[in-house]
């Protein structure tokens, strides 16, 4: 059935407020606490975002949604709750800081579980179900929106960390893809806001990869991608604490590469242009992607950065890229 499962909505609207409650008030969540602290957030913005912390012993959560007449094994079901083989229904968070996944609606449809011992995996999340599909939700979009719709601009992260430390800094126009793919749905929902996203990926090879993957995703729903570059090893939260907020807005934001260099400079890294049939092979792969530009004024100026990056002629590399276009007419 198609029916809004109002249950478990409503478990997940209590969740948040007992983990929110236990974090900021009980003896129990010192260590949470200071987990949050030493990575800087502030009380507001942990206020805000509602994070909380689940206790450890599991049965804590369990007992109290029994008493507010929650059904354990229904919210088992639906995967508000975990159950172990033997049939015992369970707290998946249990011991960990909690950051609550809201919808567009701002209702929490789930939860991101952050280990504060360095437990494997590092974050464990809701499963998906009916409420909570990852493929259909952008964390914090609902709190971004207003910001994005007067910027006319999105940023999109990785993390929760990212967007929620982006806010502490000022800049509230974050999302997040949660760690898997950008799917076309959730490029569907940012172009109905913005003209222009700013994709802001972690600085290692999973992250630049990533970064890719969404730009193109982005371009191809017609809205315009530029691509920051954070330093190797680091990520946007880290970045932020180090350096700042002037730093991250002029040397991140504001230094962030249009989609086609962002694009060529990924694909040059894939061949050694130093050998010449290497080269070659990059040129074409270059050549088209460059075809695929809309504006002949930007095919234009890709061409001729790509001529005279290799000493070629401009109106050869030009050629080839029309011609590109007119198999694809
Ligand atoms: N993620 C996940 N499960 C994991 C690792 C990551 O769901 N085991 C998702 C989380 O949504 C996470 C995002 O992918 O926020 C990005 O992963 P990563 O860069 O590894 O984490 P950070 O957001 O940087 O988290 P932290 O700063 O707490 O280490
Ligand atoms: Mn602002
Ligand atoms: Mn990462
Ligand atoms: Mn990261
Ligand atoms: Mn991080």
């Amino acid at each position: 059935n198609n029916q809004i499962d109002q249950e478990s909505l409503n478990a997940y609207e209590f969740l948040t407020m007992f983990y929110h409650h236990l974090l900021v008030h009980a003896n129990g969540a010192e260590e949470a606490k200071q987990y949050l602290e030493k990575r800087g957030l502030t009380e507001d913005v942990i206020k805000k975002f509602k994070i909380g912390f689940s206790p450890y012993q599991s049965d804590v959560t369990t007992t109290l949604l029994e008493k507010k007449s929650f059904r354990l094994n229904h919210l088992a079901h639906t995967g508000v709750l975990s159950e172990t083989e033997d049939g015992k229904v369970l707290d998946r968070f249990r011991g960990r800081v909690v950051f609550p996944i809201r919808n567009h609606l701002g209702k929490t449809v789930g939860f991101g579980g952050r280990t504060i011992t360095d437990e494997d995996p590092k974050y464990l999340n809701s499963p998906e179900s009916k409420l909570f599909q990852k493929g259909n939700i952008l964390y914090n979009f609902d709190y971004a929106r207003s910001e994005m719709k007067k910027l006319n601009q999105a940023v999109l992260f990785e993390g929760y960390m990212d967007v929620i430390t982006a806010d502490q800094y000022g800049i509230t126009n974050g999302v997040a893809s949660l760690g898997t793919a950008l799917t076309d749905h959730q490029a569907q929902l940012l172009k109905r806001y913005v003209d222009e996203v700013i994709v802001c990926y972690d600085g290692d090879k999973a992250g630049i990869e990533a970064a890719f993957k969404a730009a193109e995703r982005l371009k191809k729903s017609g809205i315009g991608v530029r691509v920051a570059s954070i330093p190797e090893g680091d990520d946007p939260d880290g970045y932020l604490k180090k350096n700042g907020r002037e730093a991250f807005v002029h040397q991140i934001l504001g230094q962030s590469a249009t989609y086609m260099s962002f694009v060529l400079n990924y694909l040059k890294r894939q061949y050694d242009t130093s050998i010449e049939a290497s080269r070659m092979q990059y040129i074409e792969v270059a050549i088209r992607y460059i075809a695929t530009l809309v504006k002949p004024i930007e095919r234009d100026h890709y061409v001729r950065e790509l001529a005279n990056e290799y000493d070629l002629s401009v109106d050869t590399i030009l050629g080839e890229v029309e011609s590109k276009r007119q198999q694809h007419t």
